[in-house]
């Protein structure tokens, strides 16, 4: 006997094909497009010059000369390729500087690399948690996170983004789960470009007993004095378990890692499947990220961080004065121990602190409205990433932009020129765009 159902039924008729059909069909799908270029602040893309307003390439490090010959000298030296795990064959002398030296910067025990940030998340979480465990997850984590938890089967207990009463009562009713407890949320959140209240999450995992971890994918190499993400600068890095984050975002590389204690470090050395059973990021990777790493904990380090974080301020304050829905800066509620004089803080003349991180949101609500102002500004120059359901709530759409430290104030005044009248011209179209909320 066999089954009369096919598992590839569903590729053919699931809930976006009728949308994905209309927007190709339209020619305003935002995704695979094409990169001829280096991921520079200004990039060529299907034939012409865009100015890239969509990557993570924060501090703008993937041209900078020294970790181009980090992955160049890794290259000559190592060859193209390890071809086995980390165990076996995969270890060159770079990973072990390179978790040597995370950990410096972290400020922890010790580190481990893995071969992406998303392996380094599925490799953590489905290692030390199991099925009698519970997890407590922000809702606007990271799909690799959520991954990590269903790897793992601990019951899952997800609250709503930033809401700490939420969170509160989660580990209030983990309580009676029976066995350990882990909060997991983003340090920066990626696509709304918001932090996490860490010393408040940090309190109330305290108060319960539960383990920390945080993914500083967007916040490390972003925030703080050492740029050793949200943890440093709200001066928690001591009361965070875990560090998580990613060499594919401020260190212009490919590749992840894990940063804690000692003991917790080196069980996932020998027993997390997503690091023991994969090959070893290739040694241009490895030597990329190490380089970049390195230009960050220089002296020339502290002038990038500076440097995005006033682009992002300009970009904001840019596209609102030019009449577009920007998400608000966030207000940081206690701030009275931050580091005050960080990257990412200002302060106004009432004495509020609010927080800078280089994701600059637009609202436009509709998916299709997105789809289209996006492709408006594309065809105009301007690259920028989308945000659809289900990566936010339905109405939520948004166009992501964001900023490297290497782009020049010309430049940035270029792409809001475009904005501006790729905006005049959509609403005479299609109507209104949200416009700023009063400040
Ligand atoms: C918050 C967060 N965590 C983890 C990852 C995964 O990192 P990687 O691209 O290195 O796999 C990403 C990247 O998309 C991310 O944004």
């Amino acid at each position: 006997m066999h089954t009369s159902i096919d598992v590839f039924a569903k590729v053919r008729d699931h809930d976006r094909s009728a949308v994905l059909a209309a927007a190709r069909e339209a020619d305003v799908l935002p995704y695979f497009h094409v990169l001829t270029s280096p991921a520079m602040p200004v990039v060529e893309m299907e034939g012409a010059e865009r100015i890239m307003l969509g990557s993570n390439n924060y501090l703008g490090l993937t041209g900078d000369e020294r970790v181009m010959k980090g992955a160049e000298d890794a290259l000559h030296r190592y060859g193209t390729g390890l071809t086995g795990s980390r165990l076996l064959n995969g270890t060159i002398p770079l990973h072990l500087e390179l978790e040597r030296e995370i950990a410096e910067w972290m400020d922890t025990e010790d580190a481990l690399v893995f071969s992406t940030g998303h392996q380094a998340n599925l490799g953590v979480l489905g290692t030390l948690l199991g099925p009698a465990d519970t997890v407590i997850v922000d809702s606007g984590d990271h799909a690799s996170i959520l991954d990590g938890c269903l790897l793992s089967r601990a019951k899952l207990r997800p609250f709503r983004h930033n809401r700490l009463d939420k969170l509160e009562k989660m580990l209030q009713r983990a309580q009676s789960d029976g066995g350990g407890v882990l909060v997991v949320v983003d340090g920066v959140f990626s696509m709304e470009g918001d932090i996490a209240p860490l010393r408040e999450i940090c309190g109330c995992c305290e108060r319960y007993g539960a383990r920390l971890m945080v993914d500083e994918a967007h916040g490390a190499g972003v925030l703080g004095a050492r740029g050793a993400g949200t943890a440093e600068l709200l001066g928690v890095a001591d009361r965070v378990d875990l560090r998580v984050g990613t060499f594919s975002k401020s260190l212009a590389s490919c590749g992840g890692f894990v940063a804690g204690s000692h003991e917790v470090i080196d069980y996932l050395r020998i027993s997390s499947r997503a690091f023991l059973f994969t090959a070893s990021a290739v040694p241009a990777a490895v030597g990329a990220a190490l380089s970049a790493l390195r230009v960050l904990r220089s002296e020339d380090g502290p002038p990038l961080l500076a440097r995005v974080l006033e682009n992002a301020e300009r970009l904001r304050n840019g596209l609102h004065e030019r009449g577009f829905a920007v998400v608000a800066p966030q207000w940081l509620g206690d701030s009275a121990e931050v580091q005050s004089a960080a990257p990412g803080l200002r302060s106004d003349a009432a004495g509020r602190t609010s927080i800078i991180t280089p994701i600059v949101p637009v609202l436009v609500g509709d998916d299709w409205k997105a789809a289209l102002l996006w492709r408006a500004l594309y065809d105009a120059g301007v690259f920028v990433n989308t945000a659809l359901h289900p990566a936010v709530p339905p109405g939520g759409a948004m166009l992501r932009t964001s900023v490297m430290a290497t782009h020049d104030a010309a430049t940035l005044e270029r792409a809001l020129e475009v904005f501006a009248q790729v905006k005049s011209s959509f609403e005479a179209e299609h109507g209104p765009l949200p416009g700023p909320e009063p400040s």
